[in-house]
């Protein structure tokens, strides 16, 4: 794992849309994965600011979501289908036909989570994915106890996912009590990963998926076994790790 903890979320939205956006131009048919949350918000209006100043465009570009609640409209103001639109589909010159997110009613959850799954195959893979970490070490909505092989599926949220969330939906009682999620495997096929993390409120479990042992119970810690990872952090989610100057050390004395 590579450590970037750099001053503030600024510096590491800017680092992420950078990565993102110069993977673009020399690819310009690059499959991007996408998160949602809060994390990322910061990194696709830089992005969008990159693609209109510096004319990167996204027409070729495909995406392939994480996420997505299930049983919800698609068109619900807290959907992820309504938050890609909102942050950069809509702003962006992207075809809407390279876009995947997974459905929120599909008539059939095991063939529609098989076709998500073969839709990224038929794309070549994923060039590199962007993540969010939850309070509890997901990735996607791989709750802890998720298998590290898991593939695209229905999962039942938790009540800590669920609380996390309730400011989308007003009470925890709104939140919807399962997502459609990529799976641990099928992320970890991704050729290149940023997971991303801002403040002490994510400090601890950052310290656990850097520095503790890869267990189900931390789904995140299973990118220790990724050969290309980047963990983007603020000075405050890296507040509880151990090593922090090492990691700034080897960060200082990167090569080239
Ligand atoms: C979102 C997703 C989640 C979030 C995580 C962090 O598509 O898959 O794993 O990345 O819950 O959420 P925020 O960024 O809101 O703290």
């Amino acid at each position: 794992m590579d450590v970037f903890i750099l001053k503030n979320e600024d510096e590491c939205s800017e680092y992420a849309a950078r990565m993102i956006t110069d993977l673009v131009k020399s690819k310009p048919n690059a499959v991007l994965g996408l998160a949602t949350g809060r994390t990322p918000i910061d990194t696709y209006a830089r992005m969008v600011r990159i693609h209109n100043e510096e004319h990167v465009s996204f027409k070729d570009v495909k995406t392939f979501n994480l996420d997505e609640y299930y049983g919800i409209d698609e068109s619900h103001p807290s959907s992820y289908h309504s938050f890609m639109q909102k942050h950069l589909f809509s702003k962006v010159d992207i075809n809407q036909e390279n876009v995947h997110v997974p459905s929120s009613k599909p008539q059939n959850v095991a063939e529609f989570c098989a076709w998500y799954e073969n839709e990224i195959k038929k794309a070549g893979g994923i060039d590199i994915q962007l993540l969010g970490i939850g309070g509890n070490g997901h990735i996607g909505f791989n709750e802890p106890t998720s298998s590290l092989a898991s593939r695209t599926r229905i999962k039942v949220l938790t009540e800590k996912t669920r609380t996390d969330n309730t400011f989308d939906f007003g009470t925890i009682e709104k939140v919807p009590m399962h997502a459609i999620t990529m799976g641990i495997g099928t992320i970890m096929e991704s050729r290149q990963i940023i997971i991303m993390a801002f403040g002490t409120k994510k400090a601890d479990i950052v310290r656990q998926m850097i520095e503790g042992p890869v267990t189900a119970l931390v789904p995140a810690s299973v990118l220790q076994m990724h050969p290309s990872v980047k963990v983007i952090i603020d000075e405050d989610a890296a507040s509880a790790l151990e090593r922090k100057e090492y990691y700034k050390w080897v960060f200082d004395n990167r090569p080239n």
